[in-house]
C-alpha cells in the first residue's frame, strides 16, 4: 500500500524528482533516510485543491473525532493517510472529504509495528484518535489507551514524523475511579517519553452530532425517567464542540511552539450535571422525569448492560465517567490560545438533538428552552 502511494506520488510531480528532493529537504527535517515526495512542499492558493505541505497519518479516523480531523485536513489540501481494520464500507463516507488522490486508505493491525510504520514513514504529522470506550475480549483500556498510543508515538519518533498529536482526555489522571481515565493518564506519561515533543490534547466530553454525550443523555428516556446519581448535583461538566476540537488540533499542527505542549480543551461554560440533562430534555421537547439512584446500584444494572456482545449501552466505567467532575487546569493553555474562542452549548446542541425531538416539535424555535445555568466551580 505504502509503496504504490509512493508510486502514485511520484507519478503526479510536476518537478523533476531532484528538485523537489532539494526543496522538500529544506522544510522537512526527518533523518535523511526518508523518502520525500511533492506533497511536503506547500503551494496552490490554498483549500482543498492545493497542497498545505501537511501529510498527516491518523489513526482513529473512522471514529466520531476523526471525520471531523479528516475533513479539516482534507478541506486544506493535506494529503491524509488513513489506517483502518473495519469493513470498507464504513470508511466511505470519509472518501470524499480530500481532494483525488489525496485519501490514501491502508489496513493496520495496531499491535503490528510494521504495520505502523509503513502507515507514517511518509508523513510528517501523526495524530492518534484511538480509543473505546468499553473493554473487549482483544483490547483492554490498557492496550487502547496505552500500549497502542505507545508503539503509535516510538515508530513515529524513528520514522522522523515531525509532529505528534495524541489526544487524551481532560480527567486522565492516575488515581481516578475510572480505568479508562488512568490507562489516559498512563497513555499521556508514555507518549510523553516515546516522543517528549508531543503534543497532548485534552478534550472534556466532546458533544457533536454524532457523540455519544449529549445522545446518550437523550437516549435514556428509552429507560424510563433518567437515573442520575446524587440527582446530578456533584457533578459539573464544561462540554467543548467538536468542531473547535478539531480545529485547535488543525492550529496546534500549524503553530510552531505548540510543539512539546498540553492542551486543554474545553467549553466556555460549565453546568451543573443536572442542569445540563434538564437542558437537553427542554431542547429536545421532552418529559424531564430524573431520580436519584445510588452509585452501587447504577453500577450493577451497567453490569448488565456489559454482558451484551455488541455495544454496551452503558459500563460501569461509563458510569463512573458521567459522574466525574470537568477538572480545571488555568495553568494549561486553551482553545483561545490556539486562536480558537469556544462555542458555547446552547448554540449547536440544536444539531445533535433535532433528531430527538418528535415530528409535532421538529422545526421549534431553540429560544423555547431556558439555558442551562452555569456555574463557576
Ligand atoms: N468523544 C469524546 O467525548 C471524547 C472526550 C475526550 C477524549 N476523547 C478521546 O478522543 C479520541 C477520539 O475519540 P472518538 O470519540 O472519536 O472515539 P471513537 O469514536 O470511539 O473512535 C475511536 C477510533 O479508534 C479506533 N480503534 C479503537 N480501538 C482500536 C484498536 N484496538 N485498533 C485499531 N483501532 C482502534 C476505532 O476504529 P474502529 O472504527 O475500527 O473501531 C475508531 O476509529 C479517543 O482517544 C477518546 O478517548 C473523546
Amino acid at each position: 500500500m505504502a509503496a504504490a502511494a509512493q508510486s502514485r506520488v511520484v507519478r503526479a510531480l510536476p518537478m523533476s524528482r531532484s528538485a523537489i528532493t532539494a526543496v522538500a529537504t529544506s522544510v522537512c527535517h526527518g533523518p535523511p533516510h526518508r523518502q520525500l515526495h511533492h506533497a511536503l512542499i506547500p503551494h496552490g492558493k490554498g483549500g482543498r485543491s492545493s497542497f498545505s505541505g501537511v501529510v498527516a497519518t491518523v489513526f482513529g479516523a473512522t471514529g466520531f473525532l476523526g471525520r471531523y480531523i479528516v475533513n479539516h485536513l482534507g478541506r486544506m489540501g493535506s494529503q491524509v493517510v488513513i489506517p483502518y481494520r473495519c469493513d470498507k464500507y464504513d470508511i466511505m463516507h470519509l472518501r470524499p472529504m480530500g481532494d483525488l488522490g489525496q485519501l490514501l486508505f491502508m489496513e493496520w493491525d495496531s499491535r503490528d509495528k510494521d504495520s505502523i510504520r509503513r502507515a507514517v514513514q511518509h508523513s510528517n504529522v501523526v495524530i492518534n484518535l484511538i480509543g473505546r470506550d468499553w473493554e473487549t475480549k482483544h483490547f483492554d483500556f490498557a492496550d487502547v489507551y496505552a500500549k497502542i498510543p505507545q508503539a503509535i508515538a516510538q515508530v513515529s519518533k524513528e520514522a522522523g514524523v515531525g509532529k505528534f498529536i495524541h489526544v487524551s482526555h481532560l480527567n486522565a489522571d492516575m488515581k481516578s475511579s475510572s480505568k479508562y481515565l488512568r490507562n489516559k493518564a498512563v497513555g499521556e506519561t508514555v507518549v510523553r517519553e516515546a516522543f517528549p515533543e508531543a503534543i497532548i490534547i485534552k478534550p472534556s466530553d466532546i458533544f457533536g452530532r454524532e457523540d455519544r454525550f449529549l445522545n446518550h443523555f437523550s437516549n435514556m428516556r428509552r429507560f424510563g425517567p433518567i437515573p442520575l446519581v446524587s440527582l446530578g448535583w456533584k457533578t459539573v461538566k464544561q462540554p467543548v464542540y467538536v468542531s473547535d476540537v478539531s480545529k485547535g488540533i488543525m492550529n496546534a499542527i500549524k503553530d510552531p511552539h505548540a510543539s512539546g505542549k498540553t492542551f486543554a480543551f474545553v467549553g466556555p461554560n460549565r453546568y451543573l450535571l443536572f442542569d445540563l440533562v434538564k437542558y437537553i430534555y427542554a431542547v429536545t421537547h421532552r418529559l424531564f422525569l430524573p431520580y436519584p439512584i445510588p452509585r452501587f446500584a447504577y453500577r450493577w444494572i451497567a453490569r448488565i448492560f456489559e454482558i451484551s456482545p455488541f455495544e454496551p449501552w452503558t459500563t460501569r466505567d461509563k458510569v463512573e465517567r458521567i459522574h466525574i467532575t470537568d477538572m480545571k487546569f488555568p495553568n494549561l493553555p486553551g482553545l483561545e490560545d490556539l486562536g480558537i474562542q469556544p462555542t458555547p452549548l446552547e448554540l449547536k446542541a440544536i444539531e445533535v438533538l433535532r433528531l430527538h425531538r418528535t415530528y409535532r416539535w421538529l422545526t421549534a424555535e431553540i429560544e423555547d428552552a431556558k439555558p442551562a445555568k452555569t456555574v463557576n466551580f
